[in-house]
């Protein structure tokens, strides 16, 4: 019992993002940025209309874990913006972020979305990899525009996607 336990594979479900779920958002979102957004940030985007989110749930998690990871994005007049997206530092790179990104981009398009914007910080390879690995491209650019505890500065990058 304890052996097949340990050798259990993890598997997960992308399911829509809950005003209850934003508390473990919030805790994910603050392990991953330096700026933290609390409970009631997320709980009054999501009460939007124009917003929209979705959370990685592990289905076979036999004592409850942290939350895998969430995308938050909202759609407004036929473009999709992708808010912020985060997975769990320990679960990295085993593909859930590119299933939170498919599915907020499944939802832009069901909304009637034609293009999907986001803005990222140019030196965050793994996030600039999975970008580009969904097809996104570099439209434009804000120098300086993000500053690191240390006081460097970095530069923005805005990519976009059409939605088909
Ligand atoms: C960016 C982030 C969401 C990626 O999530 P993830 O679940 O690790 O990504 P995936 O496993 O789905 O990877 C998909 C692709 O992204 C790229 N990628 C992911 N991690 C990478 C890394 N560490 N280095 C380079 N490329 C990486 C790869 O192209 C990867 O495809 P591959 O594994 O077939 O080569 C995650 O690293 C994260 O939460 N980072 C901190 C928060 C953040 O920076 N969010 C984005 C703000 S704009």
């Amino acid at each position: 019992m304890l052996e097949s336990y340990l050798t259990l594979k993890a598997e997960y479900e992308i399911i829509p993002m809950d005003l209850k779920d934003c508390a473990e958002v919030a805790l994910l979102h603050g392990e991953r940025f330096p700026r933290v957004w609390d409970e009631s940030e997320f709980q009054d985007l999501l009460s939007q209309e124009t917003t929209f989110g979705f959370v990685a749930r592990q289905t076979n998690a036999i004592l409850k874990k942290a939350l895998p990871g969430f995308v938050l994005a909202r759609h407004v007049a036929g473009e999709g913006e992708i808010l912020t997206i985060a997975v769990n530092a320990k679960l990295g790179r085993a593909g859930l972020g590119w299933r939170l990104m498919q599915a907020a981009l499944r939802e832009a398009r069901n909304r009637g979305g034609e293009t999907m914007f986001l803005e990222v910080d140019g030196g965050n390879q793994p996030a600039l990899g999975l970008y580009r690995k969904l097809g996104f491209e570099t439209v434009g650019e804000r120098k300086a525009y993000y500053v690191g505890d240390n006081g460097a500065k970095s530069t923005a990058l805005v990519m976009s996607r059409v939605l088909r």
